[in-house]
């Protein structure tokens, strides 16, 4: 696999897993999810009840084997064999991930994980320390941002929950409490990369976001392979 790096950061729910898969299709490369790891290790320790155990989470954490395989448009994720489902959608997985990701042995696993996965280049890379610490050699990075509310109406949505006033505001704090935890940690807090081009995606559709990032890698010498904006 050839290609460029894509570098895609930014809060909760600013629309990074959706804008770098949809980029991935339309450029033939594929959806790595960093996001994807962290609820991955928070999903195992919670469910295998090593998570809030100080003394066995290093140990466990060393033993898991976890390979990512690409598979274009994406990569799948396996550990110790198994492949995690949709349990890693879920907000308390979100919030125990946040919570795993301050963790410096996590976060070294996670970045050798990564790097290796797109050692190749040809990848739309999401997260919140992709264009900062794991790719900081990106040919095009990219910060979405989006106001708290319209972050809100659309991770309920994306649950199937209707979002009345009450449900929305519960969903703001609930991200900006992750957001807050994410920024003001020590390790490869959420920041915009100094070269990095910041999209307000308030007001825009996803297409128009995937647009707009595939004109600039194509500046950067990406190719498009597939014309037709998809909604998947
Ligand atoms: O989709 P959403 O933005 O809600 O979350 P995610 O990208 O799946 O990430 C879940 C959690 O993992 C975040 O709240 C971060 O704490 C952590 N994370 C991180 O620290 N670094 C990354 N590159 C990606 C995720």
């Amino acid at each position: 696999m050839s290609g460029i790096i894509v570098a895609i950061d930014g809060p909760a729910a600013s629309g990074k897993s959706t804008t770098a898969r949809r980029v991935a299709r339309r450029l033939g490369y594929s959806h790595l999810n960093s996001g994807l790891l962290y609820r991955t290790i928070a999903w195992l320790g919670l469910r295998d009840g090593w998570i809030d155990d100080a003394n066995r989470f290093s140990c466990e954490l060393e033993d898991l084997r976890i390979t990512m395989e690409r598979r274009p448009p994406g990569f799948v994720i396996r550990v110790n064999g198994e492949i995690p489902g949709e349990a890693l959608a879920a907000s308390r997985i979100s919030l125990r991930a946040s919570h795993v990701a301050a963790r410096a042995d996590v976060r070294e696993r996670v970045l050798d994980i990564l790097r290796a996965a797109g050692m190749d280049g040809g990848v739309a890379c999401d997260g919140r320390d992709i264009g900062t610490i794991v790719f900081p050699g990106a040919a095009l990075k990219i910060f979405l941002v989006a106001s708290a509310e319209e972050r809100a109406r659309r991770r309920l949505e994306e649950h199937g929950i209707e979002p009345d006033r009450e449900r929305l505001e519960l969903e703001m704090i609930r991200l900006r409490e992750r957001d807050a935890r994410d920024s003001e940690r020590d390790l490869a807090p959420l920041r915009r990369a100094p070269d990095a081009i910041e999209i307000d995606t308030t007001r825009l559709t996803p297409d128009e976001v995937v647009d707009d990032i595939v004109v600039l890698a194509v500046e950067r010498g990406a190719r498009v392979v597939d014309d037709i904006c998809d909604s998947v």
